[in-house]
């Protein structure tokens, strides 16, 4: 099945305003996910935010029956929160780590995810094992099988990591976790809407994920999926009067579902609005998404590598749309700002978001160029042309 692009990009009021090329960044919403989030702004003010809620309770559970299907998920293993990041601290610090345990993680652990190991190494006496990198930068499994069968409390996967286009082997790494009985937590926040999930087939008990990069919907929404059978091992870090039930003056409940890992409160409209996004990517298929985005980034990488004072410096045997590229001459920010006077966005990939790989392979700040099925090949000309002017 192939995508409609001119259908998509007229379905995607930006695509009239901007070349964006920072999908990695926040992707272009698409109008269903717009007219969603907007039309319940209106009705909160119209009728009233907790009467609006009341309207629109369908709705809202069919969210979490959407992202159940993206993941292949229960719809009881998914809750919904603010960003990625919450997602994945909720569940990391419900882990009962205690000291001496080893987090096994890889050498392009995003920044949030290595800060948050790096505190409980302060607070818990956790160990943190970094395993190395094969030589096409992904995860070496036989040094990650060893180090599992060593014993390890926590295996934690950056799926895609910020600074580039590396699809890491996250099914061969659930094996390793599954086989040798680890808990094992995927960060999919630039996976999700650009490759398949499939909770089954990666074995992760635990993922996390943002709703407005490659789902293209609205910013300050993301979710996190709890394997059924994992949802005890976990500890609540913040119980409420949503995520528990208050009996009797000395105890609670937790419900019994992955929405303990919620707030009472919640941005009711941004969360219908990634139930569109994600309707809408349903629709297309994220096979075609997967196939469409890795062909525009392979073009991309060979129209930029064809710019002398361009270098390429994505890593992976396999990869995806995001890629990053620095120039001999000009700074990334500078090519950034000179871009965005054209109106053509990207981003800024710092040493700080993927320290560990920064610091070893010697990178600077990169130019992060992060495509999207809507994005054409004429965008991708449009682009290099604008490089090329600014080179
Ligand atoms: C790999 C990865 N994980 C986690 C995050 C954090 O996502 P959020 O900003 O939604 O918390 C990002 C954001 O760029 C990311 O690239």
């Amino acid at each position: 099945m192939s995508i409609d692009i001119q259908r998509a990009r007229t379905d995607t009021p930006g695509c009239h305003h901007v070349l964006h090329f920072n999908n990695a960044g926040a992707s272009l919403m698409p109008q269903t996910v717009i007219d969603a989030y907007t039309e319940h702004i209106a009705l909160e003010a119209q009728i009233g935010g907790y009467e609006a809620a009341d309207a629109v309770r369908d709705r809202h559970d069919a969210v979490y029956a959407s992202l159940a299907r993206l993941l292949g998920a229960h719809v009881d293993e998914i809750a919904l929160t603010d960003s990625a990041t919450r997602a994945w601290n909720m569940a990391f610090y419900g882990l009962d780590l205690k000291p001496g345990d080893r987090i096994l993680t890889t050498q392009v652990s995003y920044a949030a995810d290595f800060i948050a190991f790096l505190h409980r190494r302060k607070t818990s006496g956790v160990q943190v094992k970094v395993i190395p990198s094969d030589d096409q930068g992904a995860v070496d499994l036989t040094a990650l099988d060893k180090a599992a069968r060593e014993g390890a409390a926590l295996i934690a996967l950056t799926h895609v990591p910020t600074n580039g286009g590396l699809v890491q082997p996250a099914e061969e790494v659930g094996q390793i976790a599954r086989g040798a009985g680890i808990p094992y937590l995927l960060d999919a926040c630039q996976t999700a809407g650009q490759l398949p999930l499939s909770v089954a087939h990666l074995q992760c008990d635990m993922l996390s994920a943002t709703g407005r990069k490659y789902l293209r919907g609205p910013r300050g929404t993301g979710f996190l999926y709890v394997r059924r059978e994992f949802l005890d091992r976990l500890q609540m870090p913040t119980p409420d009067l949503h995520s528990a039930r208050w009996v009797d003056r000395d105890s609670y409940e937790i419900r019994d579902d992955a929405k303990r890992f919620e707030l009472w409160e919640s941005n009711l409209a941004g969360e219908l609005g990634l139930g569109a996004a994600v309707d809408y990517a349903l629709r297309i298929g994220i096979q075609p998404i997967r196939d469409r985005v890795r062909t525009l980034a392979e073009t991309l990488r060979v129209r930029l590598a064809e710019i002398s004072a361009v270098r390429v410096r994505d890593l992976g045997r396999v990869k995806c749309g995001i890629v990053t590229f620095t120039h001999d001459d000009l700074d990334a920010r500078t090519i950034r700002d000179r871009l965005r006077e054209d109106r053509i966005n990207v981003s800024i990939s710092d040493p700080e978001s993927t320290l560990l790989d920064a610091t070893r392979r010697g990178l600077p700040p990169m130019v992060r160029a992060s495509v999207h099925y809507y994005n054409t090949d004429e965008e991708i000309e449009r682009f290099c042309e604008a490089l090329h002017r600014i080179s």
